[in-house]
């Protein structure tokens, strides 16, 4: 018996990446999986937004030098789903170390930082739904197409 489990997940092209050229590059590796766009935007960050979509990490050393990244451009977020998004999508990414992270994963192939690593996507059921409102309202996911 195979278990199918359709969930979402947040994407964010990250100010690096958009500033590199590599929106088309993300959506098209996504969409070639096989996970279904249902919302799209591009936005910047204020200080406020920046510092409540990284509230997780307000303890960390890197806080402030995380918040003035996110902050300093434009960013491209994005909602997919599919059958067990979060966690393919994560395997997609690679980790969060472009230096480490495995050759074939968008971090892999394009990021060479911890901090510039192009992509963002949630780690979690629980982060997808804290994140995903910082920036979309329901209405903006259309889903049923
Ligand atoms: P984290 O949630 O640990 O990683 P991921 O993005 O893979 O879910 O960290 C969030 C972001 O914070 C990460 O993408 C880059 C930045 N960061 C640093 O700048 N320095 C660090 O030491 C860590 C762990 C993260």
């Amino acid at each position: 018996m195979t278990i199918r489990m359709t969930e979402r997940t947040l994407v964010l092209v990250k100010p690096d990446g958009v500033k590199r050229g590599l929106i088309g590059e993300v959506i098209s590796r996504f969409e070639k999986k096989g996970l279904k766009l249902v919302a799209l935007k591009m936005v910047k960050f204020d200080r406020t937004k920046g510092e409540e979509f990284y509230s997780v990490h307000k303890d960390k050393s890197f806080f402030s030098d995380l918040v003035n990244f996110i902050t300093s451009g434009p960013i491209v977020a994005m909602i997919l789903e599919g059958d067990s998004a979060i966690s393919v999508v994560r395997l997609m990414i690679g980790s969060t170390d472009g230096r480490k992270a495995q050759p074939g994963t968008i971090r892999g192939d394009f990021a060479l930082s911890i901090q510039d690593n192009v992509v963002h996507a949630s780690d979690s059921q629980e982060s997808f739904e804290r994140e995903y409102k910082v920036i979309f309202r329901d209405e903006e996911i259309i889903s049923n197409y």
